[in-house]
């Protein structure tokens, strides 16, 4: 066919508009939608459900389940949006916002966070599938106690942080890491002759290959390090 007669056929205007409604949808659906402000200066996105994890919202929806929680040790009833991610459900429904949204794509660790005692990354876990699960996060660490978690003031005395952005996920991944050290779990760094099963001292190296997927835009790493290795030095989590 002529291109000529190809022009003929498709109005001009026709391949800009299609391009425009898919970024439109793309940014509705997608999970690195662009971030608004809300009328009450509440961080919101585009087309919210403001019942989207209510505690009080409308129990009967299709895309909805009430899914109960235990966070830092209290539980908590949802109804929550199939679409909710955990991090989203903490910082916005529960008002727990230590746990910090970096990237939102499970590439910096900011939003680490304990799910039945195993360090995850929030942002990419759906708060529906977590159903019956114990959630402990940065202000839960330290348990009922005032004290603070032993990483909390190994954390504090060596002055492990700048800005503090990516502290709160530092520290549960660190607790995390320190339990899997001690139930056996290998790392990329781990002695192959480790007998398989026994705890795997955690030197430097382990340190750093452990923590390796909680960014530090400050660089604090090395304090960091010290830190933790002052905890596994002790003995103790
Ligand atoms: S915010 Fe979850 S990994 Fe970056
Ligand atoms: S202390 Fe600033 S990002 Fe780590």
């Amino acid at each position: 066919m002529p291109v000529g007669a190809l022009s003929a056929t498709v109005p001009r205007a026709c391949p800009s508009v299609s391009v425009r409604a898919r970024i439109t949808s793309y940014r509705d659906v997608s999970h690195a939608a662009v971030w608004i402000r809300g009328p009450h200066g509440i961080t919101d996105r585009p087309g919210r459900d403001p019942h989207m994890g209510s505690e009080h919202g409308p129990r009967s929806s299709p895309h909805r389940s009430d899914t109960t929680l235990r966070v830092n040790g209290k539980p908590h009833t949802l109804t929550v949006d199939h679409r909710r991610v955990l991090l989203d459900l903490l910082r916005e429904d529960l008002d727990l916002t230590g746990a910090k949204k970096g990237c939102d794509h499970g590439q910096c660790g900011a939003c680490t966070v304990l799910v039945d005692g195993r360090r995850v990354n929030s942002c990419l876990l759906l708060a529906v599938t977590l159903d019956g699960s114990d959630i402990t996060t940065v202000e839960g660490l330290s348990g009922d106690g005032e004290d603070p978690h032993p990483l909390q003031r190994a954390f504090l005395e060596r002055d492990a942080f700048q800005c503090g952005y990516c502290t709160p996920g530092q520290l549960c991944s660190a607790v995390g890491a320190l339990a899997e050290a001690e139930s056996g779990h290998p790392s990329h760094v781990t002695d192959p002759a480790t007998p398989s099963g026994r705890p795997v001292a955690l030197d430097r190296d382990e340190i750093r290959e452990r923590l390796s997927g909680n960014l530090c835009r400050c660089g604090a790493y090395p304090r960091i390090v010290d830190a933790v290795e002052d905890v596994t030095g002790a003995g103790g989590t």
